[in-house]
This record gives C-alpha cells, sequence and structure tokens, in this order.
C-alpha cells in the first residue's frame, strides 16, 4: 500500500534534516513492505521567496489531501533576513500557524524524555535526575493568546497594544479527552496546567478538565499554576506524566522541558486533529546560524517520522524500529555535535541519517 505524504523542508537546516527522515522512512518501508509516496511543499521563507505569503491555499489543500505531513523548521534570523521586514501577518511563523488553524491541529503532542545515553547532556543535578524522566507535554494549538483577536492602535499620541486569550468549552474539552487517552497508554498520571488563581479562561479550563476527568476514573488528575510548573520542571520532573495545557503555556513549558533533557535535537512532535491526520515536525527551530554546514542534529525530525508512523499510518512495528535504531547508534557512541560528549564519534548530518537507515 502507497501512503501519501507531503512533505515541507522548510528553511534553514529543515531541508537537510527532513532529507534524513525520508532516507530512514524509506528503510522502514523497504523492510517492513509498504510505499510512501512524497509531496514537496513550501512554506514559510521559503514559500515568501516563491509566491510572496508564507503559506498559499493550494499548498493547504495538497497538505488536506495527503495521510500526514513531514515538516522540517522553518523562520530565518529575525535579524538580518529580509522576511523579518514584512508585515506581522506575512512572516515565516505565520504560515505554521495558519498551517495548523486551517488544519485543525488542535493537539500537540510534545515528548521529553532523558534518554540513558545522552544523561551527560542533562543540566540537571545527578541527584534531580535520579531514574531519569519521561513526559508528554499536551498543548491546545489552536485557541487561546494566539489566534484570539489582537490590535495595535494609537489613542492620544500613546500606542496601545491587545492580544485576546479565549476558549470555549469545545476548544478544552477536545484538547483534555485527548490528553486522558494519551495518559491510558503511558504512566495514567495527567497535571492540567493552568492560571486559575487569576484568569477566567483557566477557571474554565481546570473546570471543563476535571469534568472530562470523570470519564478517566483510571487515570489520576491533577491541577497545577502555570509558574510552579514552570518551577517543578527543574526541581523533579519526573513527577510528571502528561501535562495538559493551553496554547502559549505549552509553547513555554514545552520549550523548558525539551532543555531539561539537554537535547533539543533529539525531540519530536506531533500535531493532531480528530482523525488519524497528523503534522509531524521536530520540535527546534530552523537553526539558520548553522544552516548549510552539514552539522545539524536530523534525529528530532527522524523520530517525528517515527510518530507519523505511529499516529498517522498505524505502522508501529516501523515505528518501534526507527527509535530502536535511533537507540542503538547512540549506544554506538555517534554524536552530532550538538549532543558530543567525550570519548563519542562526531557525525555530521548525513553520517547520522545513514547509520539510522541502515539500523532499522
Ligand atoms: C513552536 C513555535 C511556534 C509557536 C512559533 C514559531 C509560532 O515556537 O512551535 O513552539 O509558538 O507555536
Ligand atoms: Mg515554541
Amino acid at each position: 500500500m502507497e501512503h501519501k505524504i507531503a512533505v515541507i523542508p522548510g528553511d534553514g537546516i529543515g531541508p537537510a534534516i527532513v532529507a534524513e527522515a525520508c532516507k530512514v522512512l524509506d528503510a522502514a518501508a523497504a523492510k517492513f513492505g509498504f510505499g510512501l509516496c512524497y509531496t514537496e511543499l513550501l512554506m514559510g521563507g521559503a514559500s515568501i521567496d516563491v509566491h510572496g505569503v508564507p503559506l498559499t491555499d493550494e499548498t493547504i489543500e495538497t497538505a488536506k489531501a495527503s495521510e500526514a505531513v513531514l515538516m522540517g523548521s522553518i523562520g530565518g534570523d529575525a535579524k538580518t533576513s529580509p522576511w523579518y521586514k514584512l508585515e506581522p501577518q506575512l512572516r515565516p511563523e505565520a504560515g505554521l500557524l495558519k498551517i495548523r488553524k486551517s488544519l485543525n491541529l488542535f493537539a500537540n503532542l510534545r515528548p521529553a524524555y532523558l534518554y540513558e545515553e545522552l544523561r551527560a547532556a542533562c543540566p540537571l543535578r545527578d541527584e534531580i535526575i535520579g531514574e531519569g524522566f519521561d513526559m508528554m507535554i499536551m498543548r491546545e494549538l489552536t485557541g487561546g493568546l494566539y489566534f484570539g483577536a489582537r490590535q495595535t492602535v494609537e489613542e492620544n499620541g500613546v500606542r496601545k497594544a491587545t492580544d485576546t486569550l479565549d476558549y470555549s468549552e469545545n476548544e478544552i474539552r477536545r484538547i483534555a479527552i485527548k490528553g486522558f487517552e494519551i495518559a491510558r497508554k503511558r504512566r495514567k498520571k495527567v497535571c492540567s496546567v493552568d492560571k486559575a488563581n487569576v484568569l477566567d479562561s483557566s477557571r474554565l479550563w481546570r473546570a471543563v478538565v476535571e469534568e472530562v476527568g470523570k470519564d478517566y476514573p483510571d487515570v489520576e488528575l491533577s491541577h497545577m499554576l502555570v509558574d510552579n510548573c514552570a518551577m517543578q520542571l527543574v526541581r523533579d520532573p519526573a513527577q510528571f506524566d502528561v501535562i495538559l495545557t493551553e496554547n502559549m503555556f505549552g509553547d513555554i513549558l514545552s520549550d523548558e522541558a525539551s532543555m531539561v533533557t539537554g537535547s533539543i535535537g533529539m525531540l519530536s512532535s506531533a500535531s493532531l486533529n480528530e482523525t488519524k491526520f497528523g503534522l509531524y515536525e521536530p520540535s527546534h527551530g530552523s537553526a539558520p546560524d548553522i544552516a548549510g554546514k552539514g552539522i545539524a542534529n536530523p534525529i528530532a525530525t527522524v523520530l517525528s517520522a517515527a510518530m507519523m508512523l505511529r499516529y498517522s499510518l498505524d505502522l508501529d512495528e516501523a515505528a518501534d524500529a526507527i527509535e530502536a535504531a535511533v537507540k542503538q547508534v547512540l549506544k554506538e557512541g555517534y554524536r552530532t555535535g550538538d549532543i558530543m560528549s567525550e570519548g563519542c564519534t562526531l557525525v555530521g548530518t548525513k553520517e547520522m541519517g545513514d547509520l539510522i537507515a541502515a539500523r532499522v
């Protein structure tokens, strides 16, 4: 069976890391006997350069007509790139927000765990790391502050800017359900994160999550204020299984969680809607400073491709094989620069892709 995959290489290191992910996918396809047909799409700066906008309607339609989207990264250097001289809604990031909204990708899964092999890269003290940690940040991705009404006006010579944070109970319920479902397949713990001591949207969030939780008596539900959560992530990350939170809190906390693993170049992500369709991308950005140098770590994208096989294509065996191949390569001591440590073998982007593909 031939699966239709839309591929968005994007900007910066995006094309290089996506090429390696496709190489690994092809190795898995050959081994497990399925077919993949890729359609390459432009988004972000790459689309601005050709079409003048970061995402065209045509691109959205092609993405919709596929089973899943595999993405690299978008954006450039905000100081030097001409893309950032454009109006905000024409910049690369606007394309990413638009594709999430257009495809209704409301559930963003960002796993953050410590690879035993990469323990040395973790910035936390050994006694805090303990036995290691493994959490899943579930971030609401199409509502809240990033999609509310906003404006900048000038009143009597004074500039004033407004952003709106709104959530309907339906938006909260559907992400909460996903959160509990995912928790069921893990350690059965949901920590819902909000700012209910201040925000109305958070009070509604907490109430709806409580309601949904009643349908999952086997899952332990707790609530935590976002400022406390930011602290707990570096104080005792092992306490978390699933962290369920709204858009902006999830944006910030997922960066923090990835940093405590010590290896943002390793972390994958999936953005899902109510069907099997999903968009898969590494948690890191486009790293324009190292683009074209052949040194970027492709592992986060390779692992995102594995998530795609698991969640959108039901090819669990192939996903397992890719994840095992990544672990094996790390065990053998191969490292890209970002995760390099003493006694290991330094390799580039392509070499890392080849090593993983050969072990699938
Ligand atoms: C992310 C990024 C995006 C976001 C930006 C680029 C719009 O930070 O995926 O976390 O805030 O969602
Ligand atoms: Mg972010």
